[in-house]
């Protein structure tokens, strides 16, 4: 049986991983250990915890006394760390909190990871390693910053972060890989494109329109909409994650995307087709639409819902252009392929939000309101 720490996993991918390796694998045992921050909800996973199976932790990745008496107590095999600061935003507007979480946290659980499952040195003073341990550190694939119109990010692409966020990313990794290289300690990174799908915190761009349709807000484009991401369906993430903990190699980097490159305003605009669509096929979600309640008095009316919603507003300080990856090597070693075309993922995802309305209240009950004012004003 293999024990799990996993970080941050009462966050958007951390919660859809949890839940994955759970039902994949019989015979293991999980502790998450989470800070629940604004991102975090003890909710979303709440029915996975069985404390059989799956343990929680309330804590943060920098406490070292806390990482020490963790891996004492489960004697992990492998560390999954979800845990961040996650908000190109966000990292903005407070970059010192990024650079704390994203790097001190992780090379904090490094060093409980190298305390706890050193057994000796070899014979030119390398440390020897337990038997079966990884350290896995799920990374982003905007390390490599920002590619124009042509061409992919390959694991040989050199880094290049331009956010906050991207830096802090960026330097974990690095600080993962001098870990491997000084101690050998046996770890892998993969670095993947934008996700999307259920759980997903109504600050990124795919459930923040969603939300905002529900509630017959404007939908805020950055600059002129032009930006490209490579967008993923979270459970093609977190196979590829559970992949690499397993059979990836010591010190490799795999690159993780789906190519399904779109730029933001495609985006945008298929989220409002494929919502009203869904509304039209199947009325009982107008439900949602309480907002519009009032003023008509029979069917909801959803002719509101058009391109309309959009609105340019300012664009993202240092905002990178297009990122799109190529998943070669994780396809040809690994056998890893992406399952979910983006025509089905939005679908579901759509469905997803629109069948879980008290999640999304719950999650954006905070800090979130107050967020949204400072970032969009008052609309
Ligand atoms: P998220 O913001 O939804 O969740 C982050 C989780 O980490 C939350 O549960 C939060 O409470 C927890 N956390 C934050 N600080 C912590 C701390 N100091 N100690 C313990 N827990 C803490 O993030 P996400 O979108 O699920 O991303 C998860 C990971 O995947 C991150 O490392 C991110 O960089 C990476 N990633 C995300 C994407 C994406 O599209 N969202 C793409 C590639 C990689
Ligand atoms: P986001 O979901 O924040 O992910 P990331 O910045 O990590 O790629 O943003 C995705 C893209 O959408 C990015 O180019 C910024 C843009 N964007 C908007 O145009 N409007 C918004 O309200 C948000 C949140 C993002």
């Amino acid at each position: 049986m293999k024990t799990y720490l996993v970080t941050g996993a009462a966050g958007f991918i951390g919660a859809n991983y949890l839940k994955y390796i759970l039902a994949k694998h019989e015979d293991i045992r999980v502790v998450v250990l989470d800070a629940l921050t604004y991102a975090g909800n003890l909710g979303t996973i709440v029915a996975d915890l069985d404390n059989e199976r799956c343990f929680f932790v309330k804590g943060d990745i920098c406490d070292r006394q806390l990482a020490d008496q963790l891996f004492a107590e489960y004697r992990f095999d492998y560390v999954v760390n979800f845990a961040a600061e996650s908000h190109v935003d966000r990292s903005i507007e407070n970059p010192q909190l990024f650079l704390i979480t994203n790097i001190l946290g992780t090379q904090n659980l490094l060093d409980a990871a190298r305390r706890a499952w050193v057994t000796g040195k070899d014979a030119q003073g390398y440390p020897t390693w337990q038997k079966g341990v990884r350290f896995h550190q799920v990374s982003t694939d905007e390390v490599y910053g920002s590619l124009g119109e042509e061409g992919y990010f390959t694991e040989t692409t050199p880094l290049c972060p331009h956010s906050p966020y991207s830096a802090s990313k960026t330097s974990a990794d690095m600080v993962v890989m001098a870990y491997h290289d000084t101690y050998k300690m046996p770890v892998t990174i993969t670095r993947c494109s934008n996700n999307y799908g259920p759980y997903h915190f109504p600050e990124k761009l795919i459930p923040l329109i969603i939300k905002n349709i529900v509630e017959g807000k404007k939908l805020p484009v950055y600059g002129d909409g032009s930006n490209v991401r490579d967008w993923l369906y979270v459970e093609d993430h977190c196979k590829a994650i559970d992949l690499v903990v397993r059979k990836g190699t010591k010190g490799e980097v795999y690159n993780v995307g789906g190519h399904n490159e779109k730029t933001n305003l495609e985006i945008v605009k298929l989220t409002i087709a494929t919502i009203r669509r869904l509304l039209t096929e199947k009325p009982e979600y107008r439900e949602v639409l309480k907002h519009k309640q009032k003023e008509d008095r029979g069917e909801i009316s959803i002719d509101w819902i058009d391109e309309n919603l959009i609105t340019f507003v300012k664009d993202r300080l240092g905002h990178d252009q297009r990122y799109a990856i190529d998943p070669t090597k994780i396809s040809s070693e690994l056998g890893w392929s992406p399952e979910t075309r983006f025509e089905e993922g939005i679908v579901k995802t759509i469905e997803w939000y629109l069948n879980n309305q008290i999640w999304v209240e719950e999650v954006t009950s905070g800090d979130y309101q107050k967020y949204y004012e400072r970032m969009y004003g008052k609309k």
